[in-house]
């Protein structure tokens, strides 16, 4: 056996050679991989043999370039230069695939000179979830042999392409089973007979298709403020000129890609989800889940069973009176549904998450469940009492957790005798779509209960992170702080209609009233009334949602809150210029002019600030939990990487200086952070709190 690198090695079985990348977890083509094929290319012209196979060890061919190494010192050879190396090589080499051939992985596979696929393969270019385009001629070689539209289409969407389809596109030859040494020698060995044939990619030429890059374009045009998309058409339609222009060309374009903020932004938020799973607890077995009560079938309840069902998990669902449970159930239904509908699932799957549903008034059915989560209302006593019966009911064993958005864990806990047992999980809606899952860890919860906690996260397809006690956790936390930060806007002098419009000018999927109008403006009042003997003495109180709510007028429930809502688009409520001028007169304030920039700046530094101390805190382990959370629980743009990785391009001086000068107007609204203070006169980013 040969070895080139800590990452690559070869054989030769009699007239042909064998070439393995072995790099845990995933086969990245990181600096070993790279160094390590370019030597394996040098010893293969050598080597006396007929021909090659290009297999991958572990669970995977590569899924792409390394993306831990993005944004530190390059070490050389680049990927392209490594494909256009195998390219090159007179002995031809077959790639063959299992698992996901993603980005520089499959872009490896493209330059050598046959592609088999293992059953199950997926192929794909997902550099767009990553700012980037594929880079390593994949934009070049990938049209050659499929044609302009397929590729711009996986490039534009990121999504893996099963392996039918690519064959029949003609990204790969020929589609197989086996193990991938064994593919990979039969494979050479036909290649080296004559039997396989082989080519150059780079040889072959592009039909031209007009059509399709400008019907990319019109899509792009009408979803502005992502860069690395025009870029993909502009490197694609490039294919058609000969090889070295067009490689040239989707250099330059993904270097463009490269250093644009958004890249930075997007490979954080790729990191920050998979740094979630990196907890305390982590070494803890998860206890065995079948069976999911659920406690209460309102909006929430019927979300968590949904996405309980959806995972093959048999559910319980408890609620008081039949005709909610009826209600309940008839969603769930509609939900499953609509899941067949999206091709979540098939007929038979459908047939069976149904029957794997048992609907009850009869709380006593949750005695075989393994894990009991109480969606019900948000009031502690009710957890109480509750959780009290549950003590009595659950069988020994049985995870205990709560979909409190807000209360008290510990409270909870208390009152069985069980607290080891007694977790958060805290969905958000609707819970059979949303991704988030923060999982709270009480005082006394143990570390196989937390761990379970992620299993089920992971169970669901959910972004699980953990967050410690406090009012409203991680995200609710922040929300408030960012909430009233708004409130504040419109008593000072904007309308919640300019509020909302300059939010979702920053990206966000919603501005904060309208968000308020969708939950339900009860939601908020319950929540204020909560935190009345709580609310700190010099916090500033805007009474303006409190008159909505007095009014009957919650929102889009009953078609009017801050906005009307009828057959067209939602207008301003009419009722709230006369609310707002009331509650300025009674506070004596003579309303200014903000613009979109004032606006913004405010929100994201409101927001940045109470990030910040839930991290000061140790509510959320990392910084860049919390950018997790924002990321799939609230909204936030991808391309801006989560409200802490702004905090670090806005710059903690930056940031304080904002605070210190807002703070003359409100001292408690715009206090400091401890930890930004620091940075900001110590030097010091988020990102390296990361580790
Ligand atoms: N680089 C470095 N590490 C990677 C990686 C990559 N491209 N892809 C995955 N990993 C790591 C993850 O960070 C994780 O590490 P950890 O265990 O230490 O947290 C581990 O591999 C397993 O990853 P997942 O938890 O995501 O495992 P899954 O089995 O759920 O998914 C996967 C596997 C489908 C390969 C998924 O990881 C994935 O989609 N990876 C990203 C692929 C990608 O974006 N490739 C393109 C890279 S850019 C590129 O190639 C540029 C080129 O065109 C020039």
């Amino acid at each position: 056996m040969e070895r080139f690198s800590e990452a690559v090695t070869g054989e030769m079985v009699g007239e042909v050679a064998l070439i393995c990348i072995d790099n845990p977890p995933v086969n990245a083509a990181g600096h070993e991989v790279r160094k390590g094929l370019t030597a394996a290319v040098s010893w293969l012209a050598g080597s006396g043999a007929k021909a090659a196979g290009l297999w991958c060890a572990g669970r995977t061919f590569t899924a792409g370039a390394d993306v831990r190494e993005f944004g530190k010192t390059p070490q050389p050879p680049s990927l392209p230069e490594v494909c256009n190396t195998l390219e090159a090589s007179a002995v031809p080499i077959v790639a063959v695939m299992h698992g996901t051939a993603l980005g520089g992985g499959f872009e490896l596979a493209l330059a050598c000179h046959a592609r088999i696929g293992l059953s199950g393969l997926r192929v794909g270019f997902p550099e767009v979830n990553l700012g980037i385009l594929p880079g390593a001629g994949g934009t070049q070689r990938g049209p050659r042999l499929a044609g302009i539209a397929p590729v711009l289409d996986m490039a534009l969407s990121g999504k893996p392409m099963p392996a039918e389809e690519a064959l029949k596109h003609g990204l790969i030859d020929e589609l197989t089973r086996g193990e991938p040494r064994e593919v990979a020698l039969d494979a050479a060995r036909r290649a080296a007979a004559g039997d396989l044939k082989t080519r150059r990619t780079g040889e072959l030429e592009t039909p031209a298709d007009t059509d399709a890059i400008n019907a990319a374009q019109v899509k792009l045009a009408k979803k502005p403020g992502l860069n690395a998309p025009p870029r993909i058409v502009e490197a694609v339609a490039a294919s058609t000129r000969p090889i070295t222009e067009g490689l040239a060309e989707e250099r330059r374009l993904f270097m463009e890609c490269y250093d644009d903020p958004q890249r930075a932004a997007l490979v954080h938020a790729f990191l920050a989800e998979r740094a979630v799973a990196k907890y305390p607890e982590a070494g803890a077995k998860p206890r065995a889940v079948k069976r999911v009560g659920v406690i209460g079938a309102g909006t929430m309840g019927q979300g968590i069973a949904t996405s309980c069902l959806l995972a093959g998990l048999d559910v319980t669902l408890v609620e008081v009176k039949e005709e909610a449970l009826g209600r309940g159930e008839a969603a769930i239904a509609k939900n499953l549904d609509g899941a067949m509908e999206r091709g979540k699932m098939t007929a038979a799957a459908r047939a069976e998450a149904e029957a794997a549903l048992d609907a009850t008034t009869d709380m006593e059915a949750l005695a075989d469940a393994d894990l009991i989560i109480e969606a019900a209302f948000e009031k502690m006593e009710v957890k109480r009492e509750i959780f009290t019966a549950l003590d009595r009911i659950a069988k020994p064993g049985a995870v205990l957790a709560t979909n409190t958005s807000y209360l008290d864990v510990n409270e909870i806990a208390a009152v069985t005798s069980r607290p080891e047992d007694v977790i958060g999980l805290h969905f958000f809606s609707p819970a059979h779509i949303m991704r988030l899952l923060e999982i709270v860890v009480a005082d006394r919860t143990a570390p196989e209960v937390v761990a379970t906690g992620f299993a089920l996260a992971k169970r669901l397809g959910k972004i699980g992170v953990r967050a410690g006690v406090c009012d409203g956790f991680i995200g609710n936390r922040i929300l408030g702080n960012y909430a009233r930060a708004a409130e504040h806007l419109v008593l000072d002098g904007a309308a919640p209609s300019q509020v909302d419009r300059a939010v979702r000018g920053l990206g966000m999927a919603m501005g904060p009233f309208e968000m308020a109008d969708l939950a339900g403006l009860d939601i908020g009042y319950f929540n204020r009334r909560r935190r009345d003997p709580i609310r700190p003495p010099e916090e500033r109180y805007s009474k303006v949602a409190d008159r909505l709510v007095e009014a009957g007028t919650l929102g889009r429930k009953t078609g009017k809150g801050y906005y009307v809502y009828g057959e067209s688009k939602p207008v301003p409520n009419p009722d709230l210029d006369g609310i707002v001028a009331d509650e300025r007169a009674l506070s004596g304030i003579a309303p200014r002019e903000f613009s979109d920039h004032d606006i913004r700046d405010r929100y994201l530094t409101a927001m940045i600030a109470e990030a910040a101390r839930v991290v000061e805190d140790g509510i959320a382990q990392r910084p860049s939990d919390v950018d997790a959370v924002f990321l799939n629980g609230y909204g936030f743009p991808r391309h801006l990487g989560g409200p802490l990785h702004q905090a670090d391009v806005i710059g903690a001086a930056e940031l304080v200086r904002r605070m210190e000068e807002w703070s003359a107007e409100d001292p408690w609204q715009w206090r400091v952070p401890a930890i930004l203070r620091r940075m900001a006169d110590e030097g010091g980013t988020f990102a390296q709190l990361n580790g």
